[in-house]
Protein backbone atom coordinates (compact mmCIF):
# COMPACT_ATOMS: atom_id res chain seq x y z
CA UNK A 1 0.00 0.00 0.00
CA UNK A 2 1.45 3.65 -0.72
CA UNK A 3 0.63 6.50 1.09
CA UNK A 4 1.33 10.17 0.22
CA UNK A 5 1.84 12.70 2.93
CA UNK A 6 1.58 16.14 1.97
CA UNK A 7 1.09 19.54 4.69
CA UNK A 8 0.62 23.10 5.25
CA UNK A 9 -0.54 24.48 2.38
CA UNK A 10 -1.31 27.47 3.99
CA UNK A 11 -3.59 28.62 1.09
CA UNK A 12 -4.46 32.64 0.55
CA UNK A 13 -7.00 34.10 -1.33
CA UNK A 14 -7.01 37.44 -2.21
CA UNK A 15 -9.22 40.02 -1.08
CA UNK A 16 -10.71 37.37 1.31
CA UNK A 17 -10.16 39.18 4.91
CA UNK A 18 -13.77 41.78 4.82
CA UNK A 19 -13.41 45.16 6.67
CA UNK A 20 -15.74 43.61 9.11
CA UNK A 21 -12.92 40.43 9.95
CA UNK A 22 -10.24 43.16 10.98
CA UNK A 23 -12.52 44.27 13.70
CA UNK A 24 -10.98 41.24 15.41
CA UNK A 25 -7.68 41.96 16.74
CA UNK A 26 -7.15 38.23 16.12
CA UNK A 27 -7.29 38.87 12.46
CA UNK A 28 -5.77 42.34 12.17
CA UNK A 29 -2.57 41.10 13.99
CA UNK A 30 -2.64 37.84 11.75
CA UNK A 31 -3.65 39.82 8.57
CA UNK A 32 0.07 41.83 8.64
CA UNK A 33 1.71 38.29 8.70
CA UNK A 34 0.07 36.35 6.14
CA UNK A 35 -0.34 39.30 3.91
CA UNK A 36 3.42 39.13 4.04
CA UNK A 37 3.91 35.48 3.91
CA UNK A 38 1.72 34.95 1.18
CA UNK A 39 4.05 35.23 -1.61
CA UNK A 40 6.12 32.00 -0.34
CA UNK A 41 2.74 29.52 -0.33
CA UNK A 42 1.87 29.17 -3.72
CA UNK A 43 -1.77 27.22 -4.50
CA UNK A 44 -0.17 26.18 -7.76
CA UNK A 45 2.56 24.23 -5.86
CA UNK A 46 -0.08 22.59 -3.71
CA UNK A 47 -1.99 21.73 -7.03
CA UNK A 48 1.28 19.98 -8.25
CA UNK A 49 1.81 18.19 -5.03
CA UNK A 50 -1.83 16.87 -5.22
CA UNK A 51 -0.82 15.65 -8.81
CA UNK A 52 2.02 14.30 -7.63
CA UNK A 53 0.58 12.10 -5.40
CA UNK A 54 -1.31 10.13 -8.19
CA UNK A 55 1.54 10.10 -10.38
CA UNK A 56 3.46 8.52 -7.46
CA UNK A 57 0.38 5.46 -7.25
CA UNK A 58 -0.52 6.96 -4.08
CA UNK A 59 -3.62 4.51 -2.58
CA UNK A 60 -4.05 7.17 0.32
CA UNK A 61 -2.87 10.68 1.12
CA UNK A 62 -2.49 12.25 4.68
CA UNK A 63 -3.02 15.88 4.85
CA UNK A 64 -1.37 17.08 8.07
CA UNK A 65 -3.39 20.51 8.75
CA UNK A 66 -2.80 24.34 8.05
CA UNK A 67 -4.85 24.11 4.94
CA UNK A 68 -5.89 27.99 5.16
CA UNK A 69 -4.19 30.97 6.45
CA UNK A 70 -7.08 32.51 9.05
CA UNK A 71 -9.84 30.16 8.78
CA UNK A 72 -11.66 32.03 7.17
CA UNK A 73 -14.24 30.25 4.47
CA UNK A 74 -13.06 31.03 1.04
CA UNK A 75 -9.95 29.69 2.09
CA UNK A 76 -11.68 26.47 3.54
CA UNK A 77 -13.26 26.81 -0.08
CA UNK A 78 -10.19 26.62 -2.10
CA UNK A 79 -8.84 24.03 0.38
CA UNK A 80 -11.38 21.81 -0.58
CA UNK A 81 -10.90 22.12 -4.63
CA UNK A 82 -7.40 21.68 -4.30
CA UNK A 83 -7.64 19.00 -2.47
CA UNK A 84 -11.35 17.36 -4.40
CA UNK A 85 -8.78 15.44 -6.42
CA UNK A 86 -7.43 13.17 -3.44
CA UNK A 87 -11.49 11.61 -3.42
CA UNK A 88 -13.04 10.93 -0.12
CA UNK A 89 -12.62 8.60 3.01
CA UNK A 90 -11.21 5.97 1.69
CA UNK A 91 -8.60 7.55 -0.04
CA UNK A 92 -7.57 10.81 2.01
CA UNK A 93 -7.34 11.71 5.65
CA UNK A 94 -7.09 15.38 6.60
CA UNK A 95 -6.65 16.98 10.06
CA UNK A 96 -6.50 20.42 11.19
CA UNK A 97 -3.98 22.65 11.67
CA UNK A 98 -3.77 25.87 14.25
CA UNK A 99 -4.33 27.98 11.38
CA UNK A 100 -7.77 26.24 10.77
CA UNK A 101 -8.90 27.44 14.19
CA UNK A 102 -7.57 30.25 13.89
CA UNK A 103 -10.99 31.80 15.10
CA UNK A 104 -12.70 31.03 17.93
CA UNK A 105 -15.96 32.02 15.49
CA UNK A 106 -14.19 29.34 12.51
CA UNK A 107 -14.37 26.45 15.55
CA UNK A 108 -17.57 27.60 16.36
CA UNK A 109 -18.77 27.53 12.98
CA UNK A 110 -17.06 23.80 12.46
CA UNK A 111 -15.45 25.24 9.33
CA UNK A 112 -12.65 22.92 9.77
CA UNK A 113 -15.05 19.94 9.93
CA UNK A 114 -18.13 20.79 7.64
CA UNK A 115 -15.34 20.46 4.74
CA UNK A 116 -13.40 17.95 6.00
CA UNK A 117 -14.74 15.97 8.52
CA UNK A 118 -16.07 13.66 6.30
CA UNK A 119 -12.39 12.34 5.25
CA UNK A 120 -11.90 11.60 9.05
CA UNK A 121 -15.75 9.80 10.24
CA UNK A 122 -18.09 8.15 7.88
CA UNK A 123 -21.65 9.08 7.95
CA UNK A 124 -23.54 8.45 11.45
CA UNK A 125 -20.22 7.83 13.25
CA UNK A 126 -19.56 10.71 16.21
CA UNK A 127 -17.49 13.19 14.81
CA UNK A 128 -15.13 12.82 17.89
CA UNK A 129 -11.23 13.27 17.79
CA UNK A 130 -8.87 11.18 16.83
CA UNK A 131 -10.47 9.30 14.38
CA UNK A 132 -9.73 5.97 13.81
CA UNK A 133 -9.83 4.73 10.78
CA UNK A 134 -8.66 0.89 8.98
CA UNK A 135 -7.49 1.30 5.42
CA UNK A 136 -6.36 -1.83 3.77
CA UNK A 137 -3.73 -2.70 6.28
CA UNK A 138 -2.80 -0.02 7.57
CA UNK A 139 -4.64 2.25 10.60
CA UNK A 140 -4.19 6.00 10.51
CA UNK A 141 -5.39 7.25 13.99
CA UNK A 142 -5.86 11.31 12.97
CA UNK A 143 -5.55 13.31 16.06
CA UNK A 144 -6.57 16.44 16.56
CA UNK A 145 -3.87 19.26 18.13
CA UNK A 146 -5.62 22.27 17.18
CA UNK A 147 -6.95 24.96 19.96
CA UNK A 148 -8.03 28.30 20.18
CA UNK A 149 -4.58 30.02 21.15
CA UNK A 150 -4.38 33.10 22.53
CA UNK A 151 -3.20 35.89 19.55
CA UNK A 152 -0.78 35.63 17.47
CA UNK A 153 0.58 32.19 19.48
CA UNK A 154 0.16 28.49 17.64
CA UNK A 155 -0.08 26.31 20.82
CA UNK A 156 -1.55 23.19 20.29
CA UNK A 157 -2.62 20.42 22.63
CA UNK A 158 -3.53 16.76 22.85
CA UNK A 159 -5.31 16.49 25.86
CA UNK A 160 -5.69 13.40 28.43
CA UNK A 161 -8.56 11.98 26.77
CA UNK A 162 -7.82 11.88 23.53
CA UNK A 163 -4.19 10.71 24.21
CA UNK A 164 -5.84 7.40 25.87
CA UNK A 165 -8.01 7.37 23.10
CA UNK A 166 -4.85 6.89 20.99
CA UNK A 167 -2.74 4.80 22.91
CA UNK A 168 -5.69 2.23 22.70
CA UNK A 169 -6.56 2.67 18.55
CA UNK A 170 -2.53 2.04 18.34
CA UNK A 171 -2.47 -0.88 20.55
CA UNK A 172 -5.51 -2.52 19.50
CA UNK A 173 -3.71 -2.33 15.54
CA UNK A 174 -0.96 -3.56 16.85
CA UNK A 175 -2.83 -6.70 18.35
CA UNK A 176 -4.68 -6.92 15.05
CA UNK A 177 -1.35 -6.88 13.30
CA UNK A 178 -2.07 -3.57 11.78
CA UNK A 179 0.63 -0.98 10.31
CA UNK A 180 -0.18 1.91 12.48
CA UNK A 181 0.24 5.61 11.60
CA UNK A 182 -0.76 8.43 13.80
CA UNK A 183 -1.54 11.37 12.42
CA UNK A 184 -1.19 15.40 14.39
CA UNK A 185 -0.56 18.66 12.98
CA UNK A 186 2.29 19.99 16.04
CA UNK A 187 5.76 18.41 15.70
CA UNK A 188 6.97 15.89 18.41
CA UNK A 189 10.65 17.41 18.02
CA UNK A 190 12.27 20.85 19.67
CA UNK A 191 12.47 23.65 17.28
CA UNK A 192 14.14 27.63 17.61
CA UNK A 193 12.99 29.51 20.64
CA UNK A 194 10.39 31.60 19.52
CA UNK A 195 8.56 28.41 18.20
CA UNK A 196 9.33 26.81 21.27
CA UNK A 197 8.27 29.82 23.03
CA UNK A 198 4.79 30.40 21.31
CA UNK A 199 4.28 27.39 19.29
CA UNK A 200 4.72 24.52 21.02
CA UNK A 201 3.17 20.93 21.56
CA UNK A 202 2.11 21.44 25.16
CA UNK A 203 2.11 18.21 26.35
CA UNK A 204 4.68 17.37 24.06
CA UNK A 205 6.63 14.81 26.54
CA UNK A 206 3.37 12.91 26.98
CA UNK A 207 2.24 12.68 23.77
CA UNK A 208 5.89 11.47 22.67
CA UNK A 209 5.85 8.94 25.71
CA UNK A 210 2.58 7.60 24.50
CA UNK A 211 3.36 6.94 21.20
CA UNK A 212 6.81 5.16 21.96
CA UNK A 213 5.15 2.85 24.78
CA UNK A 214 2.05 1.93 22.37
CA UNK A 215 4.39 1.50 19.57
CA UNK A 216 3.11 3.32 16.46
CA UNK A 217 4.85 2.61 13.42
CA UNK A 218 5.05 5.54 11.51
CA UNK A 219 4.01 9.38 12.85
CA UNK A 220 3.30 11.93 10.23
CA UNK A 221 3.61 15.67 11.61
CA UNK A 222 3.23 18.98 10.03
CA UNK A 223 3.74 22.32 11.52
CA UNK A 224 7.15 23.09 10.96
CA UNK A 225 7.26 23.97 6.80
CA UNK A 226 10.85 22.23 6.98
CA UNK A 227 11.09 18.28 6.02
CA UNK A 228 12.37 16.28 8.12
CA UNK A 229 12.40 12.56 9.75
CA UNK A 230 13.77 11.37 13.53
CA UNK A 231 13.11 8.93 15.94
CA UNK A 232 11.38 8.11 19.17
CA UNK A 233 13.23 5.24 20.66
CA UNK A 234 10.81 2.41 22.45
CA UNK A 235 11.24 1.29 26.16
CA UNK A 236 11.63 -2.32 25.00
CA UNK A 237 13.91 -1.33 22.28
CA UNK A 238 13.21 -0.30 18.78
CA UNK A 239 12.03 3.01 17.42
CA UNK A 240 8.83 4.97 16.89
CA UNK A 241 9.70 6.88 13.01
CA UNK A 242 8.56 10.22 12.64
CA UNK A 243 8.45 12.45 9.70
CA UNK A 244 7.39 15.69 8.65
CA UNK A 245 7.15 16.31 5.12
CA UNK A 246 7.21 20.27 5.24
CA UNK A 247 5.13 22.48 3.24
CA UNK A 248 3.50 20.88 0.09
CA UNK A 249 3.02 24.46 -1.26
CA UNK A 250 6.50 25.96 -1.15
CA UNK A 251 8.85 26.75 -3.88
CA UNK A 252 11.32 24.56 -2.45
CA UNK A 253 8.76 22.24 -1.12
CA UNK A 254 7.59 18.96 -1.47
CA UNK A 255 5.65 15.23 -0.03
CA UNK A 256 6.79 11.77 0.95
CA UNK A 257 5.48 8.79 -0.20
CA UNK A 258 5.09 5.97 1.56
CA UNK A 259 5.29 1.94 0.60
CA UNK A 260 4.33 0.29 3.00
CA UNK A 261 4.58 -4.24 3.36
CA UNK A 262 4.43 -6.50 5.46
CA UNK A 263 4.39 -4.51 8.62
CA UNK A 264 7.60 -2.25 7.20
CA UNK A 265 7.65 0.69 5.11
CA UNK A 266 10.41 2.53 2.74
CA UNK A 267 9.94 6.08 1.42
CA UNK A 268 10.23 8.15 -1.70
CA UNK A 269 10.79 12.18 -1.77
CA UNK A 270 8.96 14.19 -4.02
CA UNK A 271 10.56 18.09 -4.66
CA UNK A 272 8.99 20.69 -6.98
CA UNK A 273 11.87 20.47 -8.79
CA UNK A 274 10.67 19.34 -12.35
CA UNK A 275 9.44 21.73 -15.16
CA UNK A 276 6.78 24.40 -14.23
CA UNK A 277 4.02 22.84 -11.79
CA UNK A 278 5.24 19.55 -11.79
CA UNK A 279 6.45 17.28 -8.68
CA UNK A 280 9.50 14.79 -9.33
CA UNK A 281 10.96 11.78 -7.59
CA UNK A 282 14.21 12.98 -5.80
CA UNK A 283 17.35 10.95 -6.79
FE1 LIG B 1 1.98 25.76 9.04
FE1 LIG C 1 0.89 25.09 12.21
Amino acid sequence: MRIAHLSDLHLHVPGAIRPSDLASRRLFGAANLVLRRRALHSPAVARAAVRAAAEAGADHCVVTGDLTNLALDAEFDLAAEVLAPLGGWERVTVIPGNHDYYTPGAVRAARFERRFGPTLWRPGEPDAYPAVKDVGEVRIVAVRTAMIAPPLCSFGEVGEGQLGAVRRAVEGARAAGRFVIVALHHNLHRRGFVSETIGRLLDRDAVRATLAEAGADLVLQGHDHRARHFELPRPGGGAVRVANCGSSSLAAGGIDVYEIAGGAFTVERWENRGPEGRLVRAA
